[in-house]
């Protein structure tokens, strides 16, 4: 893409850290919803896909996880979403083995990290300890001269969630993020199931172009037609631009999280792909 075909978009953000320790909780209490709630046991089962927006305007666009394996699969099939990684300590918790894992990931993706130190609420609750921790994985927080903000938060008092939005509103300035909406959308699937009354639906982040009704494409190994899509409020949408987390029907079976999805030009194309792909 040339530069002057490339403008502003959202950064993709992805919460991550041990069980438990409130990333589910944190992305409900910062959309107002009640996602955990509605999980089974409370354990995430897949990836939630958001957007909102800061008081100040700015639109984010955030990516739950059930501990770090989707991630780990994700990147290892080639899909690099993510801008932006938060680490969600639980303060009384500290520093456990996932979230050990979660700043290796961050690391080798070479992404930003920004430390929530969540459940600041709890009388144990110890954020100290946790910088302490986190120096021994060498996250050296601001307050020991090092580069990564770390934040005090609750996800039930709602403590700090404004100074939150804001820092991560701030990094993504500095990355200046760009996509051209104005191409053939390409994307990677969040997940994928098949749905007993819709057939075989994708969570799809585009990541460049615009994803219209209609378009024809080819997402691993599966190729597709879009017949609707929906956004992350459950409403059909006429298109998805970048950054844009979106649910797309239409596909002729169902694709694996990581997969790249790519509009192409004929039915024929994107069938041949598939097969090829399949076969390979
Ligand atoms: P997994 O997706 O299963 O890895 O968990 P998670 O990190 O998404 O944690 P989740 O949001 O499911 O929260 C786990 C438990 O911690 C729930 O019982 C929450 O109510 C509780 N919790 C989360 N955040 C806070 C907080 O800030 N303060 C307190 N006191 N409890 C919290
Ligand atoms: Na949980
Ligand atoms: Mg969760």
């Amino acid at each position: 893409d040339k530069e002057e075909d490339l403008k502003s978009r959202p950064p993709v953000v992805t919460i991550m850290g041990h069980v438990d320790h409130g990333k589910t909780s944190l992305l409900d209490a910062i959309r107002k919803t009640s996602v955990t709630t509605g999980e089974a046991g409370g354990i995430t089962q897949h990836i939630g896909a958001y957007q909102v927006a800061t008081e100040s305007g700015a639109v984010l666009s955030f990516l739950d996880t059930p501990g770090h394996a989707a991630f780990t699969s994700m990147r290892s099939r080639g899909a690099q979403v993510t801008d932006i990684v938060i680490l969600v300590v639980s303060a009384d918790d500290s520093v456990m083995p996932q979230t050990i894992e979660a700043i290796a990931h961050a690391k080798a993706a070479e992404v930003p990290m920004i430390v929530a130190i969540n459940k600041c609420d709890k009388p144990d609750a110890d954020p100290q300890k946790v910088r302490t921790e986190l120096l021994q994985h060498e996250v050296i927080v601001e307050e020991f001269s090092g580069d990564v903000q770390d934040i005090e938060v609750s996800a039930i008092t709602g403590q700090g969630l404004d100074d939150l939005l804001e820092a991560i509103a701030l990094q993504a300035e500095i990355l200046e993020l760009k996509a051209n909406p104005d191409r053939a959308a390409e994307g990677a699937v969040i997940e994928a199931q098949l749905d007993v009354g819709r057939g075989p639906v994708a969570t799809v982040l585009i990541q460049k172009g615009t994803l219209k009704r209609g378009d024809i494409f080819v997402v691993g190994e599966q190729w597709g037609k879009v017949r609707a899509l929906v956004n992350d409020k459950g409403e059909r949408v006429d298109e998805a631009g970048p950054s844009v987390p979106v649910e797309v029907l239409g596909l002729n079976g169902t694709p694996e999280a990581g997969d790249v999805l790519n509009v192409v030009d004929t039915d024929a194309q994107a069938r041949e792909i598939a097969e090829y792909r399949a076969h390979a």
